[in-house]
């Protein structure tokens, strides 16, 4: 059986795995969202990260990045580096995946993904929704053994925009950070 795996964070830019095809599209009913906390990745247990997650929203879409793994080897390799990478989206969810606003139909159904639920008992690293204001100075902060938080933030702005897709919360909030970090600068100068 062929697995779909679809991302919509760092999978966009960095699978880590083999894939033998990759379509551009989207996944209905929710929206990309900086809430969930990251003390592995992009930041530690003292200053957390924040990395994106889903979160449910009627006639909404985000778009991202569908990996189509056919070989059983390949999709066993595949699922145990996803269990380690993603060990702190605490939920797996199988979704119609559309690369046609038009199309009534999925490109592919059951298109596996990872979410970080909102659910503290679950996943104690939720942070949750705040303004963008709060956000970008969290992020700028925030560093982990992956890299700076914000380079999580501008590599996803890039691959989006890459893709002609413009993600508002995405771009607002790079914005945003862009803003602090050349006041930072005035500062420091
Ligand atoms: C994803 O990319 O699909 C999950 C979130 C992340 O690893 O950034």
């Amino acid at each position: 059986m062929v697995m779909w795996v679809f991302g919509y964070g760092s999978l966009i830019w960095k699978a880590g795995f083999h894939y033998d095809d990759r379509l551009f599209g989207f996944i209905k009913g929710y929206r990309r969202v900086f809430y969930q906390g990251s003390t592995d990745h992009r930041g530690t247990q003292e200053y957390p990260g924040r990395t994106v997650t889903l979160e449910a929203a009627e006639r909404e879409v985000c778009w991202g990045v569908a990996y189509k793994i056919s070989r059983m080897e390949d999709e066993q390799i595949a699922l145990t580096y996803l269990e380690v990478r993603e060990k702190q989206y605490d939920k797996k969810a199988y979704i119609d995946f559309f690369t046609d606003p038009m199309a009534l139909t999925p490109a592919v159904s059951g298109v596996m993904v990872y979410i970080a639920s909102p659910d503290r008992k679950l996943n104690p690293n939720y942070l949750g929704p705040a303004s963008i204001e709060e956000i970008a100075k969290q992020i700028v902060r925030a560093e982990g053994p992956s890299g700076p938080n914000r380079d999580y933030l501008f590599q996803l702005e890039k691959a989006l925009i890459q893709y002609g897709c413009e993600d508002k919360h995405v771009m607002g909030l790079a914005n945003e950070v862009r803003r602090v970090l050349s006041e930072m600068e005035l500062i420091f100068s």
